[in-house]
């Protein structure tokens, strides 16, 4: 194991030696912005065969489709629109966010309308079933919008797609899906469109794993101002209910390095806001070759000039580190808000649920955080019906709840996902129990988020503009480091920019207030 480790360290090494002498030789001196990716898709040479490497051969395809893309807007006389709809969880988002990158480099102009676009992409899920049935759902509604455009490509991808069923079903049923591809491969989206150009039928390729980190391809931000930073992908905690390790494969992290040169240039680009992305950020950095901890990547990402805030998302608290604590307690940029998902507060229920920690040692560690932060706020994670658990287990999540005091808790009904080893558990709760268990929690969850909103009351504290409230257009929707919202009147400021805000009322999950400064 450990001599095919060192061989991929080795070659991800020569690459990246290779690709530095690539760019060096066609006027780039480090990579960075999409400008740079430009220079270096208008460098190839489409007269020869595609380069071997990634991901400049990605390069060579785009250069190719766009022309393409090109002649068939030329026929219709008017651009080609492409809309890509992402339909999970931040890493999904961001995902799209290059999906969309090498669409607009290919020439399609990005819309929002399924109706009104040439090529519709969805970027699916799979960890709840609902999340599938929505997608299928789509689909039916997709067939009836090909049936007036016949040239109208539909393309589906993500983590639904790496389920061996779905893939069937899609082969059987929804026979007018022209591309179907998964998690491990989306920087292939140019060369799959060719292919999908060249060929007619329906194309698929699904991988299922994969070692390959692919940087520098284009990106469409759908933020000006805040972006994710993925620092990591896959997952090895394998929790019992849950299919991601099974669609997003093992734990890769990317290099430190490479990481910051990427904040970099998005701060460059105007971001002052970025979200560290990864299903457990508190194991990153053990598997490279020179291991690093993730307290000691938030603190090169916490020396780059004009970074304002610091996000990152998901926290597993088996790993949460007392080094991870004193670096966010220490640093300003480090919001002041931790995602720490609980998932139940039954130690029976969390050692079947494969979480590795004990309701005790969870509470122990939210007092640590609140000792050296008092003024985090916590969220979490909750699951109602997870086989075996009954009604007293379901008091002991309740329990949790009310003593770790969560600003806020998104609350799941236990979904049965095929292949993961709780959907083998023959102790299933009925339905009736589950909505039951789930009614209970949720009150208690709402009613402490509300109780835990009124400490902010009165207080005056930094927001960054984020929108212009959709209700009311003469007001500004401001998120504080904490993640609370608050909506105050313009007064001239612009999205993207910080202000000081005083928090007048309270409204349960928001804030109303005015600029102070
Ligand atoms: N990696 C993150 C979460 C990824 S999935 C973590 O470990 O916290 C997001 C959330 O979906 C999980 O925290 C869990 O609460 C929920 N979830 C995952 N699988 C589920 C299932 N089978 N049924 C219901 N909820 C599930
Ligand atoms: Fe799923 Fe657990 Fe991995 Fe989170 S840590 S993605 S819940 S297996
Ligand atoms: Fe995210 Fe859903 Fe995949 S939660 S990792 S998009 S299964």
């Amino acid at each position: 194991m450990k001599g095919g480790y060192q061989k991929i360290v080795a070659f991800h090494f020569f690459l990246c030696y290779n690709r530095r002498v690539y760019y060096q030789e066609r006027g780039i001196e480090k990579m960075g912005h999409n400008d740079d990716i430009e220079k270096l898709i208008q460098s190839q040479d489409l007269t020869k065969q595609p380069p071997e490497q990634e991901p400049e051969r990605q390069y060579y395809f785009i250069k190719k489709c766009r022309e393409i893309v090109k002649k068939k807007s030329e026929e219709l006389g008017r651009p080609l629109y492409a809309c890509s709809v992402c339909m999970g969880c931040q890493m999904n988002a961001r995902d799209s966010e290059k999906l969309l990158g090498i669409l607009t480099q290919i020439g399609y102009v990005p819309t929002d309308r399924e109706e009104e676009a040439d090529f519709v992409l969805y970027n699916t899920c799979t960890v709840r079933d609902n999340a599938n049935q929505r997608v299928y759902g789509r689909l039916g509604f997709l067939n009836g919008l090909k049936k007036k455009k016949p040239h109208l490509k539909v393309a589906l991808c993500g983590c639904m797609m790496q389920e061996e069923s779905v893939i069937e079903k899609i082969q059987k049923s929804y026979r007018f899906v022209d591309l179907v591809f998964g998690t491990h491969n989306i920087f292939k989206l140019a060369q799959l469109l060719v292919t999908v150009f060249e060929s007619g039928g329906m194309v698929i390729d699904i991988w299922e794993e994969t070692d390959q980190i692919v940087e520098d391809l284009p990106v469409k931000r759908k933020y000006a101002y805040k972006s994710g930073v993925n620092i990591m992908f896959g997952c090895n905690n394998f929790c019992s209910y849950c299919i991601v390790p099974y669609v997003r494969g093992r734990e890769r992290s990317r290099d430190p390095e490479e990481i910051v040169q990427e904040v970099r240039k998005l701060v460059a680009d105007g971001v002052v806001e970025i979200m560290l992305l990864g299903q457990n950020v508190n194991s990153y950095g053990r598997n490279l070759d020179t291991p690093v901890t993730f307290a000691q990547l938030l603190k090169k990402v916490e020396q780059i000039e004009g970074l304002r805030r610091i996000r990152f998302m998901t926290s597993h608290p088996k790993d949460l580190s007392d080094e991870l604590i004193e670096v966010m307690a220490g640093s300003n940029k480090i919001c002041r808000h931790l995602h720490l998902p609980v998932q139940a507060g039954s130690d029976r229920i969390l050692q079947a649920m494969n979480r590795r920690y004990t309701k005790e040692q969870y509470l122990a560690l939210v007092d640590r955080i609140k000792k050296a932060m008092p003024d985090i706020s916590i969220t979490t994670d909750l699951i109602v019906g997870f086989p075996g658990e009954t009604s007293e287990d379901v008091d002991e999540t309740i329990d949790v709840v009310r003593r770790v005091g969560y600003d806020n808790a998104f609350t799941f009904i236990y979904s049965k996902r095929t292949g993961t080893p709780a959907a083998a558990m023959e102790n299933q709760v009925p339905e009736a129990v589950v909505k039951e268990g789930f009614d209970k929690l949720l009150k208690v969850v709402q009613d402490t988020a509300r109780e835990r909103a009124l400490r902010l009351k009165g207080q005056v504290m930094e927001a960054l503009i984020e929108e212009v409230n959709e209700q009311d257009a003469s007001l500004m929707t401001g998120r504080l480091s904490n993640n609370m919202l608050v909506h105050f009147p313009a007064d001239g400021r612009k999205i993207g920019q910080f202000v000081t805000v005083s928090l007048d009322a309270c409204h349960g999950f928001y804030y109303t207030g005015h600029i102070v400064s």
